[in-house]
């Protein structure tokens, strides 16, 4: 019999485990050794061993080695990456998937360009959900699945891949977390 303890522990367990979201279409931006040379290896490490957790596990273990920013693409870096560019056109149609592994809490999302030198959006974003996994477990379908329009007037800068990201943003308001997924392209104008 479970005393009651032994309840709290698990439910400790689960809340910590439960919420877990990434991007695997198109295949998001990965780890790399750019990365660990900027991030450290502690926190690089913590975000190998789970692809799909939230940044604040990585935020725990930030140490004299961190010198990137893990909210911008989970720290993931251009330099590691530059082997999975999208050739995109303003106007195309991307579709997304979003593999939502376990998430019950409130919370909200959305997906924008974002200049990847400033970290601010471009634009307004492409898709916002205000209440994310507001019905859990039925998660909606168009918060796994959905599609992104490429806007038509991306700045010049955009053609160049490494400068713009498409980033995703899930935060969990119910246990504040944070999941993060960037997709690297270069737009023809
Ligand atoms: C994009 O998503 C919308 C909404 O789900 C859908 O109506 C539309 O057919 C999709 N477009 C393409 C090109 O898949
Ligand atoms: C996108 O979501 C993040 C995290 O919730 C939030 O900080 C940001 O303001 C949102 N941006 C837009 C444009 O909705």
């Amino acid at each position: 019999m479970l005393t009651k303890s032994a309840v709290v522990v698990s439910w400790t367990l689960l809340g910590t485990a439960w919420s877990h979201a990434v991007m695997t279409t198109p295949e998001p931006r990965g780890i790399g050794s750019a990365q660990e040379a900027v991030c450290g290896a502690a926190v690089t490490d913590r975000l190998d061993d789970d692809k799909a957790g939230p940044i604040e596990n990585s935020v725990a273990v930030i140490d004299d080695d961190y010198h990137c920013n893990l909210f911008l693409c989970r720290g993931y870096q251009f330099e590691d990456n530059t082997q999975n560019i999208l050739s995109l056109a303003g106007g195309d149609v991307l579709d997304i998937h979003i593999d939502i592994i376990a998430g019950h809490k409130p919370g909200y999302a959305n997906i924008s360009v974002v200049d990847a030198m400033t970290n601010q959006i471009i634009g307004e974003p492409l898709k916002v959900w205000d209440d994310f996994l507001s019905s859990d477990p039925s998660v909606p379908d168009d918060e796994r699945d959905f599609n992104i329009t490429i806007p038509q007037d991306l700045p010049t800068d955009c053609a160049e891949a490494g400068n713009c990201v498409i980033q995703w943003y899930w935060y969990a308001t119910g246990n504040k977390q944070t999941y993060i997924s960037c997709l690297d392209f270069e737009v023809t104008l």
